[in-house]
Formats: structure tokens, C-alpha cells, sequence
């Protein structure tokens, strides 16, 4: 095991009728004027916006609000954030929403005490201070209510980047798993896949004798074996819904990830994919991360052994070892397709002719990305084309 240091200073409050206390706590941590920042529509829609508003109110905090957050979001409506939190003297950030308005909410949350561009964090800049961000989140799938991380799309050009700082890591999260039961098959299925692609990320490495951050993974990636298929066949089931957003949460605060290294190949290259068709983050994941997988597991056979046999109950093929890695990731595979995934680049929406695009974006020149296997632009080409192809 590798030496690290893991701060995950969030507080959690979870549970059956919990957005009731955003006021209480944006006050325990110290905001005077709230930016409720949401999404397109859903939480307006299903009342969850008013009942934060009242909470607020309440408490006797004052607030402003902007929503129109949309999937992947954009840097744009970021800057309109800035704008109208320094005009409004706003100290701290109210998402409301998922992924994307949590990581709208925190380039606003970075921008507004910076002079410079906020952009300046997701192209390599250190950032040094940002207004505490909350949040009330609707869909267990970033994890972003517990990391320290940041992905938004700048349209000009298309590039999706993230910044990563332990300063942006919420300082509370509010979690009804109740709140997620409104919504669509896809969005719940998407996000379970990106819940076990964040395991994913971490379980590949090439640290040796991490036991129990291996241990760690396996019963997550077990859980949403369990669950995502009872939610999808019973959408308003508490409980698995329940199990989902926590995993979805230890997924991703790193917890399962210290002390080893880690890959995050599939999500760079999914990256892309969102950034140039405005997929789904977790459909894109479902198409490239088992192709990513096929491609390296050759690079450490036994630990896709490990997978296949620990998390998806595949018999050890002792004579054979590298069909029961293949069967593991098969098994992956089809589990991803039975909850509603897309494959391949044609469910999913993406061209094959575009990955030369793909491979430009990423940026990889005449070097090679870090990871579990060291990869270049020969090798990411290879698994965009399993990706564009792949079948169950
Ligand atoms: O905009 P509204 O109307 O709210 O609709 C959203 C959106 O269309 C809808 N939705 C959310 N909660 C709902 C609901 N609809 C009905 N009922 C509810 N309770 O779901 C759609 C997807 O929402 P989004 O926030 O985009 O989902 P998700 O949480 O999957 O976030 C995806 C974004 O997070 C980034 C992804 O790249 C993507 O941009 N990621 C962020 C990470 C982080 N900050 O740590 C890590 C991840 O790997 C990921 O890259
Ligand atoms: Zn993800």
C-alpha cells in the first residue's frame, strides 16, 4: 500500500425528508446569502425547490437562484453564476440537482473570489480558495456530493476538463434517496453505471497488497449488482434506492481509492464521447469501459481474474485464466445491457468515423496517458474501435 492522506470533511445527512434542514446547515456553515443553483426543470418540477426555499426562509438566510444547468455543463452559465453571486454578495452555493449542477455550482463557488478566469482551474491551475459549496442531490451517480472534483464543458471547442481540489469537496450534502425515485430508467441506470465505473477506476491498479481497499470495492461493485436491477424493476423501492445513493457516495469521496494507484482511462475517454455528442456520462461509460477493459486485461490477467471470479461469479479457469478474464468482463458487459445501457458507439449514438476527433481531443501527442497500462494514441484508437463495435 502506498502512504496518503485522505480529508473527506463533508457532512452527510441522509435520509427519508432530509432537504427540510438545508437552511439549518447552510447557516452551521456560515452562509449569510444563498445561490440555489439547479438543473432544467425536475426539481422545480417535483417541488423540491420550494421546499428549499421555505427551509431557508425559515432559517432566515436571504437567496438568489439560477438554474438551466444542463447535462455536462457548461462553462457559460458558470460565468453568468459568477456575475450574479458577486452582485448579490453571495458566501456560499446551494446545489440542487446532480453531477452537473454540483460541478456548475463549484466552478461558480471558485470563480467568484478569483480575478481571473475560472477556467483557469480546469486547464491546470491550483486554485487557492472557493465559497463553500452544499448540496441537495437528486441522482446517486457522480459522487460529486462527496469529491473534491469539478467536470464541466467549455463550448467553445467542445472540451470537457475537470479540477480537482480537496476545497471543493461540499461541506454538507443532503441525501433523500426518496428524492431519486422520480427519476427516468435510463438516468437511474446511467448512474449506477458510473457508480461501478468510479470502483472500476480504483480496483485496476498495479499497487500490490491493497487488501482492503480491494475488499472495499468488491462490495460495492456487489451492492449495484444486487440493486440496480430491483430499482429498475421497481422504481419507487426505498430501500435499494436507498443503498444506491450511499454507494454512490463511497464510490467516489476516495475512500475505496487510497493508497493505490489508480487508471481513469475509461472516463477520459468518455469524456470525449460526452463533450462531442452530449451522451449521458454513464452510457458513454458503459460503451468505454468494458472495450477498455478488453483491451488491457492482458496487461494483468489475474486481477481481471480476480474480478470476474470475486464480483461476477465466474469458476477460476486454472488451466486458462485469461477465459475467465474474458468471461468477467462479458459478464460486465451484458450486466451493463440488462439494466438498459448502450454497448456500442451505434446505441450510444457515437461515429466511428469520428474517432480520429476523439483521439485529437484527448491530447495525448506522441506520449502516453498514465494508468493501470500506459497507453498512447495507437492503443486509445484500438478501444474506441471495440467500443464503436462491440456486441453482446
Ligand atoms: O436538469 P434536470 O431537469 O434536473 O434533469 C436531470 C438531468 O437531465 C435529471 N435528474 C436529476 N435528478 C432527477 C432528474 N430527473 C428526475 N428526477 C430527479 N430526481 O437527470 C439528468 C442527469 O443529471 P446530471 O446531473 O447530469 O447527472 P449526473 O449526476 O450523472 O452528473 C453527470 C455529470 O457529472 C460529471 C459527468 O461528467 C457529467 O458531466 N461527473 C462528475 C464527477 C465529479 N464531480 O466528481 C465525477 C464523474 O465521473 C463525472 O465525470
Ligand atoms: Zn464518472
Amino acid at each position: 500500500m502506498e502512504n496518503f492522506n485522505f480529508y473527506s470533511p463533508t457532512e452527510f445527512v441522509f435520509g427519508k425528508g432530509c432537504a427540510v434542514e438545508a437552511g439549518r446547515l447552510v447557516k452551521k456553515y456560515g452562509g449569510t446569502k444563498v445561490l440555489i443553483h439547479y438543473g432544467g426543470g425536475s426539481a422545480v418540477k417535483s417541488g423540491l425547490i420550494d421546499k428549499v426555499k421555505k427551509s431557508l426562509a425559515d432559517a432566515g438566510v436571504p437567496y438568489c437562484e439560477l438554474g438551466g444547468v444542463q447535462p455536462n455543463p457548461r462553462d457559460t452559465l458558470i460565468y453568468k453564476g459568477i456575475e450574479l453571486g458577486r452582485s448579490e454578495g453571495v458566501d456560499i452555493v446551494l446545489a440542487v440537482g446532480g453531477g452537473s449542477v454540483i460541478d456548475s455550482a463549484k466552478g461558480i463557488a471558485l470563480g467568484i473570489p478569483y480575478d481571473g478566469d475560472f477556467w483557469d482551474f480546469y486547464s491546470g491551475k491550483t486554485p487557492e480558495k472557493a465559497l463553500p459549496v452544499g448540496t441537495v442531490l437528486t441522482i446517486a451517480a457522480a459522487g460529486s456530493e462527496g469529491s473534491g472534483n469539478s467536470i464541466v464543458t467549455k463550448e467553445d471547442g467542445l472540451l470537457k476538463r475537470g479540477a480537482r481540489n480537496d476545497i471543493l469537496r461540499p461541506k454538507f450534502s443532503i441525501m433523500d434517496p426518496a428524492l431519486t425515485q422520480t427519476l427516468p430508467a435510463y438516468q437511474t441506470a446511467a448512474g449506477c453505471t458510473d457508480i461501478m465505473a468510479h470502483i472500476f477506476e480504483r480496483y485496476f491498479t498495479n499497487t500490490p497488497e491493497v487488501e482492503i481497499t480491494d475488499r472495499l470495492c468488491e462490495a460495492v461493485l456487489l451492492t449495484m449488482i444486487k440493486e440496480a436491477p430491483r430499482v429498475i424493476a421497481d422504481p419507487d423501492n426505498y430501500e435499494a434506492r436507498a443503498n444506491i445513493m450511499w454507494a454512490g457516495m463511497i464510490a467516489h469521496n476516495n475512500i475505496c481509492g487510497v493508497g493505490r494507484q489508480q487508471d481513469w482511462n475509461s472516463h477520459n475517454l468518455e469524456h470525449e464521447l460526452s463533450a462531442l455528442y452530449d451522451v449521458t456520462h454513464g452510457a458513454g461509460l458503459a460503451v468505454m469501459m468494458p472495450a477498455w477493459m478488453e483491451y488491457v486485461y492482458k496487461h494483468n490477467v489475474l486481477r481481471f481474474c480476480q474480478m470476474a471470479t470475486r464480483v461476477f461469479g465466474c469458476q477460476m479457469d486454472y488451466e486458462n485464466p485469461e477465459a475467465t478474464a474474458v468471461e468477467g468482463i462479458r459478464r460486465f458487459r451484458s450486466f451493463l445491457h440488462s439494466i438498459g445501457m448502450p454497448i456500442n458507439f451505434a446505441e450510444l449514438g457515437a461515429k466511428e468515423e469520428d474517432i480520429p476527433v476523439l483521439v485529437e481531443k484527448l491530447g495525448i501527442g506522441s506520449g502516453k496517458r498514465a494508468g493501470f497500462m500506459e497507453l498512447d494514441r495507437n492503443d486509445v484508437t484500438e478501444i474506441y474501435r471495440i467500443a464503436a463495435h462491440a456486441s453482446l
